[in-house]
């Protein structure tokens, strides 16, 4: 790895948040319901979260000041449509102030319209294979299309293939899918065509750019298990890679690496550091999956949407993140088209059953949600500031 790395003028450098795992209180959806559970299989629920409801501008602000210059977050279903066909006007307003809170402070948004979470009304109802869910999702899409006037970035749904490995969004995350066996192919089709419906909502407003955003690891195939591989990778990731070509760009969102043996995923070599997800630090694992994406999607312009660690030592971040940005650096030499890097996460949030596995280049206080930026985020709104990479 060299000391310094130049990036063009034009990149864009920011943070990712999603609603459910900051905001609080999300109390309509299908994740607050599994938290709520008598057999809740959870560590703890979500509860107030970090408040970001409430202080989203906070955020915003904190975020600007350190020099980043965009924000992801996402739109709760859940709160616009918290009943079957009920959709909430001031809901709708809210996320148009976060959208006008990020253009007041020179932040660039980009939207997510469906991270994960589903509004319980339609998970109750079979989620994501119910025969309707893919008219839900439009119509619900179509809501949100006044508050859209002036945004440009609008990844359309999250992590589909984890959402299609855990078979409908409320186990969705990472760390669990190693040990699935295989997509449901319902599921999958039935997201391939929500994202193909949305993207042409979102086109009659010609100012926006859409995609999607992929759970993308570096596989290794162990000695001999190169073809055991490919099967293994068609459906968690390729099947959903390959269905963003001709998309305005493709979300990398990438942490790990799998190792895959004869049957499947093996574990991670005993001597292997872990991060508190229990993932190997394994910073190449961006690089290798943006140039894995960049074949598979047709050449689609990338942004990373997602690359972070969740670790208590902020100064392991910072080297966990350099290496990312490293290998992300060395694939756009190579001649592929990155157009942005946006950390996951801007703060510790809810790791979908824990706050335990912090990914924050911000912790907050848990009396008064008071927020802390850590160096690492200053480390990075340098980069953003420079352009530059330095130890
Ligand atoms: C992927 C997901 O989009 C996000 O919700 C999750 O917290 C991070 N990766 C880390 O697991």
């Amino acid at each position: 790895m060299r000391e310094t790395y130049e990036f063009p003028q034009e990149f864009i450098w920011g943070a990712s948040t999603a609603a459910h795992q900051i905001e609080g209180n999300n109390v309509a959806s299908d994740w607050w319901a599994r938290e709520h559970a008598e057999c809740a299989d959870l560590s703890e629920p979500s509860g107030d979260a970090a408040d970001s409801y409430h202080r989203y501008g906070e955020d915003i602000r904190m975020l600007a000041d350190a020099g980043l210059g965009m924000y992801r977050f996402s739109i709760e279903w859940a709160r616009i449509e918290p009943a079957e066909g009920c959709f909430s006007k001031a809901q709708l307003l809210h996320y148009r102030h976060m959208i006008d809170a990020c253009h007041e402070n020179g932040i660039e948004p980009m939207v997510t319209l469906n991270h994960m979470t589903l509004p319980l009304w339609l998970a109750v109802k079979g989620g994501w294979l119910n025969d309707g869910a893919v008219d839900y999702f439009d119509r619900y899409v179509r809501y949100l299309m006044p508050i859209l006037h002036d945004v440009t970035w609008v990844c359309t749904i999250n992590e589909p293939n984890m959402v299609a490995l855990t078979r409908g969004g409320t186990e969705g995350s990472d760390f669990v899918s190693a040990s699935l066996p295989a997509p449901d192919l319902d599921i999958s089709a039935a997201l391939v065509e929500a994202h193909r419906e949305a993207r042409g909502i979102l086109s009659e407003n010609p100012r926006i750019k859409s995609g999607w955003t992929i759970a993308c690891q570096a596989f290794h195939a162990m000695p001999g298990c190169e073809q055991e591989m490919e099967e293994y990778q068609y459906p968690r990731e390729d099947y959903f890679t390959e269905a963003a070509a001709g998309d305005d760009f493709i979300g990398v969102q990438a942490y790990l690496r799998t190792f895959i043996g004869k049957d499947g995923p093996v574990p991670v070599p005993e001597d292997a550091e872990r991060t508190l997800t229990g993932w190997e630090y394994f910073p190449p694992a961006l690089g290798i999956a943006i140039r894995h994406t960049w074949n598979v999607a047709g050449h689609t312009p990338i942004i990373v949407t997602e690359n972070g660690i969740a670790t208590a030592d902020d100064r392991r971040r910072i080297d966990y993140t350099f290496g990312a940005i490293a290998g992300m650096h060395d694939a756009m030499a190579d001649g592929v088209d990155v157009r942005g890097y946006l950390h996951w996460s801007l703060l510790d949030n809810y790791e979908w059953g824990s706050f335990a596995p912090t990914f924050g280049l911000a912790c907050w206080d848990k009396d008064t949600f008071e927020r802390h930026p850590k160096p690492s985020l200053n480390w990075l709104g340098m980069i953003a500031k420079t352009g530059v990479m330095s130890r």
